[in-house]
């Protein structure tokens, strides 16, 4: 870990923001920030409760702002009344019905357009629909749909009706498809035969049917099927109903169910340190106050922006900044279904052009991937719409950041690098374009009323260049309220008594002289594969579940494109497979296992074989041990305890 450190403390590059766009931003110069920081210290529940007034259509106003009364279960605006679904539609009616809510580009690149009027008229008449199947408030509905207009509609006419959506990303097996519909309990499942990625069709109908067909779903009532490939599908006309037959005779306008502020938005289920992903739930009022406020401070969010977030809907990402953020601004927004690399890895800046983006969004991941693949690219594309850059989910590495930057941005659009978490909900650090000086592989410094510091193992805060854990410690009002079903766990996870009540984020992190955040990586046994959270636990144990398997552990490696890369070491019930040919085939049957229980991402990029692994004397696995050995460093940590050392020969050898 000190390595990663000490290089990316030495990144010595700062950039300013241009006096032209420090002179337009929603938050201009560094005395405004400070004076908002100021403002959130001296009178804290005053300063969200202001922004919370300010920003979101309220139709029952709050009294209450936070109560703190049964840490750490906060609520915010508890006594509020409003609709998340009216506060990104209806509030546009009357103003901007006309202007384009969605630009949607196809996978192959089919251009349809949505107004606000049309959005609010689809959302309306697909929660009268969701009604006539008697799905409420309070209902859990699990939404399984490629990027689409459709996604958006069904997320949004959820929220209208007061009902909980779960998405479940598109690339996720059916084992991990059921268990998020036991888990959450869900009444209805959302999903589309097929979705079209780099032109191939991928099923998902087929997906959800062997999901339910592993049992435990008892409670789904509704499978609603959105046709979007045209493909032959299996049909249980006891549970299926094509969405376009749902919404046939249903009004266009729709009540929308008014739910106080805490009311659960929605849940997402996230990898942790455990096998079980966590169903991260978050509120309605404190969820969608922090996405607003964001989409103003940190995206700079003009009424003429074209702004792009290229996250899919299955990630936290896509939530705030795809569904709720951008709609609850009234923004036109781009929403694309395909891959960055298809037809070739030109297609990112061929939208940008034709689109005319100003704000665009991505992963370091595809950065890396967009410039092995056509460094040159952008500049055959006139990207000169362009304002502002961001990205989000890993570090960006100083090298992948200076090239979007100079090549993407011209050197003319500040780069905001955003660090937050599916349990923030919101940006928690990041620069705002308009004040912060910007230096490569840093988030720089947490938005204003954001508390955060760096502390040791006692919850104590650590001095300026010494590394730490990153922790929050005041409540904010767009955080995690819970995971669903396990309160628990939930304490437990992000509250540990040494943090003396802060939010533990399960980063390290420190801080250099100037105050500015540098993110170090995980403390935990999370990885994160291009800018995926997987938990190293939760495929181990899927490993561990294969019938030749006897015992697995999986570590992360640093990779080129993809951030890290999962290693993982396996015991087998039989004798070790010795040639080649073998290694390699029994490699790739754990791998397929890995990928049919989980989904493609989480499959190991490399399997090694031995007769054991290592472990200390009371029998954990020595998992650093085990990652200098996935690096192919020298070993330098005392093995002397080890009882076979000639395991580490076995664990050494990358058959490929
Ligand atoms: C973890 C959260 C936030 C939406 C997408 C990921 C890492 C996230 C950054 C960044 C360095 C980052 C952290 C964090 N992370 N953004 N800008 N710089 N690391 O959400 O899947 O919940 O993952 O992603 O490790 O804890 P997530």
């Amino acid at each position: 870990m000190s390595t990663s450190i000490e290089s990316v403390m030495q990144e010595t590059r700062v950039f300013p923001p241009s006096a032209a766009f420090v002179e337009q931003a929603n938050v201009s110069g560094m005395a405004a920030y400070e004076a908002m920081c100021r403002a959130a210290e001296q009178d804290y529940e005053g300063y969200w409760a202001k922004l919370a007034r300010e920003n979101i259509v309220w139709h029952k106003p709050f009294s209450a702002v936070l109560d703190e009364s049964n840490a750490p279960f906060f609520q915010w605006f508890a006594d509020g009344e409003l609709n998340v679904s009216y506060n990104c539609l209806d509030r546009h009616l009357a103003t901007q019905a006309d202007k384009t809510a969605l630009i949607f580009e196809a996978d192959d690149a089919k251009v349809t357009r949505v107004t606000y009027r049309e959005l609010h008229a689809r959302v309306c008449q697909f929660a009268n629909a969701l009604r006539s199947r008697n799905i409420k408030k309070g209902d859990r509905v699990v939404i399984y749909m490629p990027m689409s207009i459709e996604v958006i509609v069904a997320m949004q006419a959820c929220a209208r009706i007061g009902a909980i959506h779960s998405v479940v990303f598109g690339g996720f097996s059916s084992k991990s498809l059921n268990e998020r519909i036991e888990d959450a309990t869900a009444c209805a499942v959302i999903t589309a035969d097929a979705q079209m990625r780099g032109g191939k069709v991928m099923p998902l109908k087929p997906v959800v049917d062997e999901a339910l067909a592993m049992g435990g779903c008892d409670s789904v009532h509704s499978i609603i099927v959105y046709r979007r490939a045209g493909s032959e599908i299996f049909w249980n006309a006891k549970l299926d109903l094509w969405w376009h037959d749902l919404i046939a005779g249903q009004d266009t306008s729709c009540e929308p169910e008014w739910v106080n502020s805490e009311h659960p938005l929605f849940i997402l289920y996230t990898s942790g340190s455990t096998g079980k992903p966590k169903g991260v739930q978050h509120s309605s009022g404190g969820y969608l106050l922090g996405a607003m406020v964001s989409m103003k401070w940190v995206f700079d969010y003009k009424p003429s922006d074209i702004f792009w977030c290229t996250a899919d809907v299955g990630w936290v990402t896509g939530h705030s900044y795809v569904c709720y953020g951008p709609l609850a601004m009234g923004a036109t927004q781009v929403v694309f279904e395909g891959i960055p690399t298809f037809p070739d890895a030109g297609r990112f800046w061929k939208m940008i052009q034709s689109h005319k983006v100003t704000t665009f969004y991505t992963a370091p991941t595809a950065i890396r991937s967009l410039i092995k693949l056509g460094g040159e690219l952008p500049k055959q594309y006139d990207l000169s719409s362009l304002r502002l850059l961001g990205t989000v989910g890993e570090p960006i590495n100083p090298e992948a950041w200076m090239w979007y930057y100079t090549v993407v941005g011209q050197s003319r659009c500040p780069i905001v690098d955003t660090w937050w978490q599916t349990e923030t909900g919101c940006h928690m650090i990041a620069p705002l374009p308009g004040v912060v000086a910007t230096k490569p592989g840093s988030c720089t410094l947490p938005l204003p009323g954001i508390m955060t510091a760096i502390v040791n193992e006692a919850g104590e805060a650590v001095p300026r260049e010494q590394g730490g854990f990153l922790v929050i410690t005041r409540p904010f009002p767009s955080q995690i309220r819970t995971i669903w079903g396990d309160p628990e766990r939930y304490r437990k996870s992000y509250f540990p008594e040494d943090m003396r009540g802060a939010y533990l984020a399960g980063d390290s992190a420190q801080c250099d002289k100037d105050g500015y955040f540098w993110i170090m990586g995980r403390i935990d046994d999370v990885l994160k594969v291009s800018g995926h959270r997987l938990g190293t636990m939760e495929i181990e144990s899927t490993l561990a579940a294969n019938p030749l398997v006897a015992e697995a552990a999986v570590v992360g490696k640093p990779h080129e494109i993809k951030g890290e890369a999962i290693v993982a070491f396996v015991v087998l019930k039989g004798a070790r497979p010795h040639d080649a040919a073998a290694v390699k085939q029994v490699a790739e049957n754990l791998r397929a296992w890995v990928g049919e229980k989980i989904g493609p991402i989480a499959k190991p990029d490399e399997i090694r074989f031995g007769d054991n692994l290592p472990k200390t004397r009371s029998g954990k696995i020595m998992r650093r041990l085990l990652r200098t050995i996935a690096r192919g460093d020298e070993i330098t940590q005392d093995v002397s305890t080890l009882e076979n050392p000639a395991i580490l020969e076995q664990l050494k050898e990358v058959v490929r």
